[in-house]
């Protein structure tokens, strides 16, 4: 009948659970909802509810309808605010910082995504690799190509995954064979926009790759796009790199500085998420602040190509959104869990602290914050959509020994950052519906 199909529809997990329903405070424990032995309700992909097993037990619920994950840990999907997907394949690339790494290994990668196969092939794999490490909204770079970034939003409606991405804006200072033009950058957007933009879970950035590869023109078109399209985001980097600093004096002479370029054009705003931003002066931290646009963390990517430590207090002080993200290529892994790790070392170089449950705030509803998508992702509130992951918190002996009963949460959260990564995922869960199992294979890269 009708209301027992409506019931059966409703599936329960049951492990331990954490989420975060604000930027937390452990001293208080505000803004942290942790249940030992809880149960997350999903109906239609979407979350039902959220309890204590053995209260909701005693007000009649079934708990042998539950899926159980003793001792596993469910928390929603991880988010990265700032991955490359075509650079899959030069991760660990040696010996280079910014400017020689782009030149010698990510525009070679970058243009065999002409090829619309090729891409849909590494764009599946991507995604695979995505869920694997338990992240399952991103926002993404794709290339130049229009073919590409079309293969990127085709794999992820296919897997039915909130992406945002757009199509890389790029018309001078990289290999011809990777130039588009301001005029076909604004036809291949325009026709991007219309097919993808808040279709399905699918939501659209501007990307022009960094103010060195775009002329002014360039920067103009994405500036009359952004305001003219309501609901897209951009992307773009900022100020990660000393030398890529000084060449942008040469290149915008008319600039006050680096953020400054961006913002004659319009490209300031809250859905703005600008890479790195390690070397701001004060007048663009509070330029930022002030038009709420974001500085996405790239913890492993500054420490890899040597760019720099990121003064995350400052930027959190004077108001900036900080996302975390991992930026692969650059970048060394695509777990949240060693970027979480990772920025927990930065700032202690800088004498900062990152407490655990500010590191997994950050990589859930911290970032669905920073990236605006707090209405309708992050955290268990009852309607949202149900992306969740499973971990198991002790996948080898070492983490199993900073897994005793004898430690807080935080402790725990601590050891499972600090010693995790993507071999903690057990499973992913998309709208409520399993993609991706630890015990299942894997499966191997082919476009090595
Ligand atoms: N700046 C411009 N392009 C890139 C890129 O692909 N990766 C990083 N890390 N920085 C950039
Ligand atoms: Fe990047």
């Amino acid at each position: 009948d009708a209301a027992g199909s409506r019931v059966s529809a409703i599936e329960a997990f049951r492990a331990n659970i954490l989420h975060f329903t604000d930027n937390p405070d452990p001293m208080t424990g505000a803004g942290i909802e942790y249940f030992e032995d809880g149960v997350l309700l999903v109906e239609q992909g979407r979350v039902k509810a959220l309890g204590d097993a053995q209260t909701m037990a005693a007000a009649g619920f079934d708990l042998q309808s539950c899926q159980h994950f003793p001792d596993q840990l469910i928390m929603p999907g991880f988010i990265d605010s700032h991955i490359h997907y075509p650079q899959t394949s030069v991760i660990a690339s040696y010996g280079e910082q910014l400017l020689d790494w782009l030149n010698n290994y990510t525009f070679p990668s970058e243009a065999r995504f002409s090829d619309a196969e090729f891409a849909a092939q590494a764009a599946r794999e991507f995604l695979q690799l995505l869920l694997q490490n338990g992240t399952t909204t991103a926002m993404v770079y794709t290339t130049v190509f229009a073919q590409s970034t079309d293969a990127f939003f085709t794999a992820a409606a296919q897997m039915n995954l909130r992406m945002i991405s757009g199509k890389v804006m790029m018309d001078r200072n990289a290999p011809d064979y990777l130039l588009d033009t301001p005029e076909s950058s604004e036809q291949d957007c325009r026709a991007l926009i219309e097919r993808w933009h808040q279709q399905g879970r699918q939501l659209y950035a501007l990307t022009p790759r960094f103010a060195p590869t775009s002329t002014p023109e360039q920067l103009a078109v994405a500036g009359k796009l952004y305001a003219q399209y309501p609901g897209l985001y951009l992307q773009t980097h900022l100020s990660e790199n000393l030398q890529e600093i000084a060449w942008i004096k040469q290149l915008y002479p008319n600039a006050r500085d680096y953020l400054d370029v961006y913002d004659q054009y319009g490209l300031l705003g809250p859905r703005s998420v600008f890479g790195h931003g390690i070397h701001l002066s004060d007048e663009e931290v509070a330029r930022l602040a002030q038009t709420g646009s974001g500085i996405a963390f790239c913890p492993t990517s500054n420490l890899f190509l040597g760019s720099g430590l990121l003064d995350m207090a400052r930027l959190e002080a004077a108001g900036v959104p900080v996302s975390l993200a991992t930026d692969v290529g650059g970048g060394t892994s695509f777990s949240q869990l060693r970027t979480i790790a990772e920025a927990y070392k930065v700032l202690q170089l800088q004498g900062q602290n990152l407490h655990p449950l500010k590191g997994f705030y950050m990589a859930t509803l911290g970032n669905a914050r920073a990236l605006q998508l707090d209405h309708c992702l992050g955290n268990f509130a009852p309607g949202k959509e149900a992306d969740f992951i499973v971990i198991n918190q002790g996948a080898t002996p070492l983490q199993r020994l900073r897994q005793s009963s004898t430690l807080t949460v935080a402790e725990k959260l601590f050891a499972l950052m600090t010693l995790g990564d993507e071999h903690n995922i057990a499973h992913t869960y998309v709208m409520g519906k399993k993609m991706f199992s630890r015990t299942a294979a894997e499966g191997s890269l082919s476009w090595a």
